[in-house]
């Protein structure tokens, strides 16, 4: 692996033993499952075709003037070829998600379910077992009914409960004789935060005082743990498959290991993050305590008749924990934290203090990084494998809980070329290393760790930066309208890694 070392020189200084043996030659078993990872408004396309009804992000992007999405990778034409590609990578599973509204176009089992695209997903599942492609499907990857955005606030209402648990039951049943893994959400922190705090994605909401995002949160955690339960005692019985959630992760470290402050900023940083939605499902079925206590006092000090934090009942945090048979990681990058008062948005070497513009009650402490940190296109997504198996091991001890663990999604972007460049060194380097953590995660640490998913398949509809930034393995041409697909030069290198299971000496 002649690319092995390009990214050696610029890691960061071994900060535990985790990172001690930079490239570790070594396998995975067989049965480990290979893969990518895509989602619905990422690639279908047909927007509004054959019955399919409005999301959120149909809307968010068009009252932005951005129109990519509308066809997007035209999968909703093209799955065939997409199964092909699968299979010219190599790979044993295939990861996507379900569009509501394809499924059911106003989000209600009441308005209708479109049988065109109960059509459409079996064709796509039929070929991936032909092919003998493991489908891993998400429920939830944020394109929501723009029907309940407009009756009744999406998410921050718990109405949409019942209805994501009618929608995961319509799924189950079309789909479940053999979907055997279920993910109900996608990184919910991004499309709470994004959607219901910052209005970077759908539906679009700015919120000072970044309190819709913890009530949209509150009733994503309920729907995940009602869809759970629903597969639990009316499925898993007859369909023996299994049910977990999709979680986005971004590890930190002290920026000075000594500082008790600091120590204090990254563990707490884990909390509002991962353990936001990680605490109610894998712990002890609440939000983390530090959470609850902070933003408690936070509201108390702004003059708030009670938290800002939503409240769980007693029933509802037995009902929570527990909830899922498996958990899937999105793995891209890290971060380091210290402790200060400064609450200007940039700090001196020009990194957005993203934390507090996000979570502004995680206050007195900034996050940063090191710059020597290689980075793709998207600027807070750094080249940082040695991420992978710290967040794992603090996932065991945080929760007591031994797996099964997924690497659900990472990769890295490249922004568009004026021609196109097939020669993705970056990528093929990006997919070696990361790829490698999980090996040494399996070979040294004993994780019970089932399957690594590049993210992604194809250059595809990078949400509000549309078609600019691309993440594909395969090269999409927007300006085609076939969509033709073609290999970038890391198909080869990930096709190798996944057909001899890692690095065998
Ligand atoms: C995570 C999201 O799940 C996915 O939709 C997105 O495209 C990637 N991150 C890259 O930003």
């Amino acid at each position: 692996y002649s690319c092995r070392n390009y990214w050696v020189g610029v890691q960061s200084e071994p900060l535990s033993e985790l990172t001690r043996d930079i490239f570790w030659p070594g396998t995975v078993p067989d049965g480990y499952l290979w893969s990518t990872a895509t989602a619905s408004y990422q690639i279908e396309g047909a927007w509004n075709v054959d019955g399919k009804g409005e999301s959120m992000w149909d809307r968010f992007q068009h009252n932005n003037g951005r129109f990519a999405g509308d066809d997007a990778c035209k999968s909703y034409d093209y799955y065939a070829r997409d199964v092909e590609m699968s299979d010219e990578l190599g790979l044993n599973a295939y990861r996507f998600s379900l569009s509501w509204t394809r499924i059911l176009p106003d989000g209600t089992v009441a308005g209708g379910i479109n049988q065109a695209g109960i059509d459409y997903y079996n064709n796509l599942i039929n070929e991936l077992l032909i092919n003998g492609k493991t489908p891993y499907v998400s429920l939830y990857h944020w394109d929501g009914p723009q029907t309940f955005q407009d009756q009744f606030g999406g998410w921050v209402n718990e109405a949409i409960v019942d209805y994501f648990n009618d929608y995961a039951r319509v799924c189950y049943q079309a789909f479940g004789d053999r979907v055997k893994h279920w993910a109900t959400f996608n990184e919910p922190w991004s499309f709470v935060v994004g959607g219901y705090g910052i209005a970077g994605g759908a539906p679009g909401i700015w919120d000072a005082n970044k309190t819709e995002q913890y009530k949209a949160a509150h009733n994503a955690i309920r729907a995940h743990a009602r869809a759970w339960h629903t597969y639990d005692e009316e499925f898993r019985a007859d369909q023996q498959g299994s049910c977990g959630i999709v979680i986005g992760s971004l590890w930190s470290e002290p920026v000075d290991p000594n500082n008790p402050q600091d120590v204090l900023g990254s563990y707490l940083y884990q909390q509002f993050f991962m353990g936001w939605f990680a605490n109610p499902i894998f712990g002890n079925g609440n939000y983390p305590q530090e959470m609850i206590d902070i933003i408690a006092a936070n509201s108390q000090r702004e003059g708030w008749p009670q938290s800002r934090l939503p409240v769980f009942t007693e029933e509802e945090i037995l009902y929570n924990r527990g909830t899922a048979d498996f958990v899937g990681l999105n793995q891209y990058s890290a971060r380091l934290i210290h402790a200060s008062n400064d609450t200007s948005p940039v700090d001196p070497n020009g990194w957005f203090n993203w934390m507090s513009i996000m979570i502004p009650d995680l206050l007195g402490y900034r996050e940063t990084i090191d710059p020597s940190w290689p980075q793709g296109e998207m600027i807070f997504l750094l080249v940082t494998p040695w991420c992978v198996r710290r967040q794992l091991d603090y996932f065991r001890s945080e929760y007591q809980y031994e797996g099964p663990f997924y690497l659900t999604e990472t990769g890295i972007s490249e922004a568009e070329f004026e021609q196109p460049n097939f020669e993705d060194i970056w990528r093929t380097c990006y997919y070696t290393l990361y790829t490698n953590e999980v090996v040494k995660a399996v070979e040294l640490d004993g994780v019970d760790h089932r399957g690594f998913f590049a993210w992604t398949l194809m250059d595809n509809v990078e949400w509000g930066s549309e078609t600019h930034e691309r993440f594909g393995l395969f090269y999409t041409n927007f300006s085609d309208p076939a969509r033709t697909r073609t290999p970038k030069d890391s198909v080869a290198s990930y096709r190798d890694i996944a057909t001899t299971n890692g690095f065998p000496v």
